[in-house]
C-alpha cells in the first residue's frame, strides 16, 4: 500500500526553496497558512491555475482568492480605494479577503477570476507563507486545499487525506492557528460581508465607521463558495439540539454536557476561538467513523461564533 503521508515535508530553508522551485515551473504546491492549508498555485499562469481546478475538481465558476505579499505588488493588478486601505492598515497581514475591482492590465489569470471584473486578494500572516510570497515575482491563487465542498484542512496530513498521493509536496508548518476560512469582505460597491470569517462584522463596521451588509441581505451571491452543500462532512447534521440518540455523533460546547464517546467537545472552556480551531478537526474525525447523524449544540452567535454558525449551516445543508 502507498503512503499517503510520504509527500508531506517538513517547513525548514531547504525545503522553501523547493517549493519555491516549483510554484516558479507552474506546479501546484499545499502550504500552511494562518486560515486554513491552501492549495497554491502561479496566480499568472493559466496552467497553473487549471491544474488547481482539476485537482480540486472545483467548478470553473467559482474564482479563487490571489495572495499578495505586499500592497506595491497587489497595485498591479487592483483598484484600491479608501476603505481598503483603512481595512488593510488595520489587519493585514491577516485573515481577511478584500474584493475588489480588478484592472484591466492585471496579469492574474481571467480562469482564477472565473472571468469576472472583480479579484478577490488576501494577505496572509503566517510566516512560511511569507517568505515564499517575498521571493516569488507573482502572486499565488490559493483555494482551501482540500476537494471542492469536502472539509478545509488544519494541518498537512489533512491535505494527505484529501488528495492522497495526488499533490507532489505538501508543506508542513503545524496546526493552522485560527482553523476557519478568512472573512471574504466586497468594497467594490456597499460594503458586503460575503463569508463572515475570524474578523467580524461589527470589527469591520466600527473602523470603517458604516453600515455593513451581509451576504444575506443581498438577491444574487457573489461568492459561490457561500452555496450550499459546503464543509461537509456528508453525515446529515442538527442543529441547536439539546440532546443525542444511539449511534449518533453530539457536538458540544462548554462543560454543560455529560461527556461519552459520541461526545466531541468544540471548547470545554466555552472559548469561540478554541472552538473555531477545533470545528473541522472534529468534523473529520466525526468523518472516519460510522455515524448515522451529527446533532450539534447551539452555538453563541457573537465573533467568531458567526463564522462557525455560517459553517455549521452550510453543513447541515
Ligand atoms: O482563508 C482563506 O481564505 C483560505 C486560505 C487558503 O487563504 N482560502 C480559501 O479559498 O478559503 P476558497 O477558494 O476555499 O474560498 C474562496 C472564496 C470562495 O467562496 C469564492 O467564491 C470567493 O472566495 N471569491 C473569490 N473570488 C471572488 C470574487 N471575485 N467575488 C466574489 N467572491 C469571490
Ligand atoms: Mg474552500
Amino acid at each position: 500500500m502507498t503512503n499517503i503521508y510520504s509527500n508531506i515535508i517538513k517547513v525548514n530553508n531547504k525545503n522553501i526553496a523547493r517549493s519555491i522551485k516549483y510554484l516558479k515551473k507552474n506546479e501546484t504546491v499545499a502550504v500552511p497558512t494562518e486560515t486554513v492549508y491552501g492549495l497554491a498555485g502561479n496566480a499568472y499562469s493559466d496552467d497553473a491555475i487549471r491544474k488547481i481546478f482539476k485537482l480540486k475538481n472545483r467548478p470553473t465558476i467559482n474564482p479563487l482568492i490571489i495572495h499578495y505579499y505586499s500592497v506595491d505588488d497587489l497595485a498591479k493588478d487592483a483598484e484600491l480605494n479608501k476603505k481598503f486601505f483603512i481595512l488593510f492598515k488595520k489587519f493585514c497581514p491577516g485573515p481577511i479577503t478584500f474584493i475588489l475591482k480588478k484592472k484591466s492590465s492585471s496579469r492574474v489569470s481571467n480562469i482564477a477570476n472565473a472571468k469576472l471584473d472583480t479579484i478577490a486578494v488576501r494577505f496572509p500572516k503566517n510566516k512560511d507563507i511569507r517568505k515564499i510570497l517575498k521571493k516569488l515575482n507573482f502572486p499565488l491563487a490559493m483555494p482551501s486545499a482540500n476537494k471542492s465542498s469536502s472539509i478545509s484542512p488544519v494541518c498537512a496530513k489533512d491535505v494527505a487525506e484529501e488528495f492522497k498521493n495526488k499533490l507532489k509536496i505538501i508543506l508542513d508548518g503545524g496546526k493552522c492557528k485560527i482553523g476557519i476560512e478568512s472573512t471574504v469582505v466586497d468594497l467594490t460597491q456597499n460594503i458586503n460581508i460575503l463569508r463572515p470569517g475570524f474578523i467580524s462584522k461589527d470589527k469591520i463596521s466600527k473602523i470603517l465607521n458604516s453600515k455593513i451588509f451581509s451576504n444575506k441581505s443581498l438577491k444574487t451571491i457573489k461568492a459561490p463558495g457561500s452555496l450550499k452543500k459546503h464543509y461537509s462532512p456528508g453525515i446529515p447534521m442538527k442543529l441547536n439540539q439539546t440532546k443525542v440518540f444511539n449511534n449518533c455523533a453530539f457536538i458540544i460546547f462548554g462543560k454543560k454536557y455529560i461527556e461519552t464517546k459520541n461526545t466531541f467537545n468544540l471548547s470545554k472552556n466555552s472559548n469561540l476561538n478554541e472552538a473555531a480551531r477545533n470545528l473541522y478537526k472534529i468534523f473529520r474525525k466525526i468523518k472516519g467513523k460510522q455515524y448515522k447523524k451529527i446533532y450539534v449544540v447551539k452555538i453563541p452567535n457573537k465573533g467568531v461564533g458567526i463564522a462557525i454558525n455560517d459553517r455549521l449551516k452550510h453543513a447541515a445543508n
